[in-house]
């Protein structure tokens, strides 16, 4: 069994999805209401967040996904009680935090990228830090050196191991200057959550500003944090002596709903993203809009839908916030299939993220991937030799095909094309999906999707 069957059986068991395929019987239109949790991007880095307090925290809209499950776990290991209320809350005790054994940690390993996230925090509690191998996503090298340089910056000794990352810090932690060479998500989460205790200030330019880090800053500050975010991506943060716990509502997730959004569009159907909303959308809402989807915004969530007549090319530049996020294009991509005319679509935040449309080539689509940074300004990967330009031409009817899902986005888009496709398509490795998609199936039967499960 190769590794990808693995990671997705093992990732969709764990949230109680015990299938690896659905046959889908494609053509009809995606119909009816859905209900968003917190961000899968932010929710499982708040839960690293409660490591810092001296005191309980609660965290509510936790989704029902396997990335929560990973972070659970490894707080487990590390002596955090975690204890589930009601549907979608959770309570995080910190009270007896203590170093892991190494086995432990490492039956983690490959499973998620949050674990580099555990370093400032289980620094400042306990002195040192085991990091296993991370998983996620394969759409990139994926290199962690902007978070070792960061924490190298505030004192802490790396030492780089065959089965991971040790870390120590034997003067401590303090405060440090530093500059992101790229707007790093997961770079900015980490001198975050090691700046906040460390001692005296940090400044940190070149910051990420995706609105989950806002969300993180608002958690930090609930606990005690000094964080003050300027302008032109620059972060000052006082560190402080003791942090409490939290109590937060997460974000909603923002790259779900865009997903559902893109379904709706390429299924020519009609869906209500409930808990969406529109001032961490602009982006997606206005390509949407031109794209030739339709919107309607309340105060409970966003109606997409298909509002008939033709779909309309576009070219986009995926960036990081508050540009087009990397996240949204793979699902937008299937309906730019449907799009009369040509599309471009230059993927300027991870190099290797056009894997997934290999399918929809297969489903009929006429893609082409390109090593130029095609549709305008040049990106990091332009001289290199990654294909990360796509030109779409439309329109295609899709028809059915065979299907496995590569990555968790990729696989999101792989069900939109099944689903928009004539015939009975069969979407493999599913468990991938329920890494970020909480209940993807119970959704696509509220949505009136045509489907089965198999073992
Ligand atoms: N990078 C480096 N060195 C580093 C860190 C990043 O070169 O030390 C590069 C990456 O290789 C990439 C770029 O910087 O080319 C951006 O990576 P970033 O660190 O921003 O990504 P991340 O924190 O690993 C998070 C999300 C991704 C999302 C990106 C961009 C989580 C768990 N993951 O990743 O989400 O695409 O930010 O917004 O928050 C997903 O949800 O499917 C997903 C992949």
């Amino acid at each position: 069994m190769n590794t990808l069957v693995e990671d997705a059986q093992a990732a969709g068991a764990s949230v109680g999805l015990t299938a690896e395929r659905i046959t889908v019987r494609g053509g009809r239109p995606l119909k009816g209401r859905i209900e968003l949790k917190g961000a899968k991007n932010l929710v499982t880095k708040a839960m690293v967040a409660s490591l810092l307090g001296e005191t309980p925290s609660e965290l509510r809209s936790v989704p029902e996904i396997s990335d929560v499950r990973v972070v659970k776990g490894l707080l487990e290991v590390h002596g955090v009680k975690v204890t589930s209320v009601g549907a979608d809350t959770i309570l995080l005790d910190p009270s007896n935090v203590e170093s892991a054994h190494f086995e432990v940690i490492d039956a983690y390993a490959g499973s998620s990228r949050i674990p580099i996230l555990f370093c400032g925090p289980l620094l400042h509690r306990l002195g040192e830090a085991f990091i296993p191998d991370l998983g996620g996503c394969r759409i990139g090298d994926r290199p962690i050196d902007f978070h070792l340089e960061g924490l190298r910056r505030f004192g802490a000794v790396v030492d780089k191991q065959p089965q991971g990352i040790r870390l120590t810090a034997p003067n401590g932690l303090k405060g440090a200057k530093i500059e992101l060479p790229y707007p790093s998500v997961g770079a900015t989460e980490q001198v975050l959550l090691t700046a906040v205790r460390a001692e005296g200030t940090t400044e940190l330019r070149g910051a990420a500003v995706e609105p989950e880090i806002m969300d993180l800053i608002n958690i930090l500050q609930k606990m005690g944090a000094i964080i003050s975010v300027d302008t032109d991506r620059v972060i000052r943060i006082e560190g402080v002596e003791r942090l409490e716990g939290f109590s937060h509502t997460a974000l909603f997730d923002r790259n779900e709903a865009a997903s559902w959004a893109a379904a709706a569009l390429a299924t020519e159907g009609d869906i209500f993203v409930g808990g969406a909303r529109q001032s961490e959308m602009l982006t997606f809402l206005n390509v949407f809009r031109k794209v030739g989807g339709a919107f309607e915004i309340n105060d409970n969530g966003i109606r997409f839908y298909h509002p008939g007549g033709k779909l309309k090319p576009v070219i986009i530049e995926t960036d990081v916030h508050p540009g087009f996020m990397t996240d949204w294009q793979q699902p937008l991509v299937v309906a730019l299939t449907k799009a009369e005319g040509v599309s471009i679509v230059h993927e300027t935040v991870y190099e290797q993220r056009f894997g997934f449309t290999d399918a929809l080539v297969d489903m009929g689509a006429h893609i082409q991937l390109h090593r130029e940074c095609l549709g305008g300004a040049e990106c990091r990967f332009g001289q290199r030799n990654f294909n990360h330009s796509a030109v779409i031409v439309g329109p295609t009817d899709l028809h059915a095909a065979d299907v496995v899902v590569p990555d968790l986005r990729g696989g999101f888009s792989h069900l939109i094309a099944a689903l928009s496709a004539e015939g009975s398509s069969t979407v493999s490795n599913v468990g991938i999906i329920a890494r970020g998609y909480e209940n993807f199936i119970a959704k696509l039967r509220a949505l009136g999707a045509d489907f089965v499960l198999e073992a």
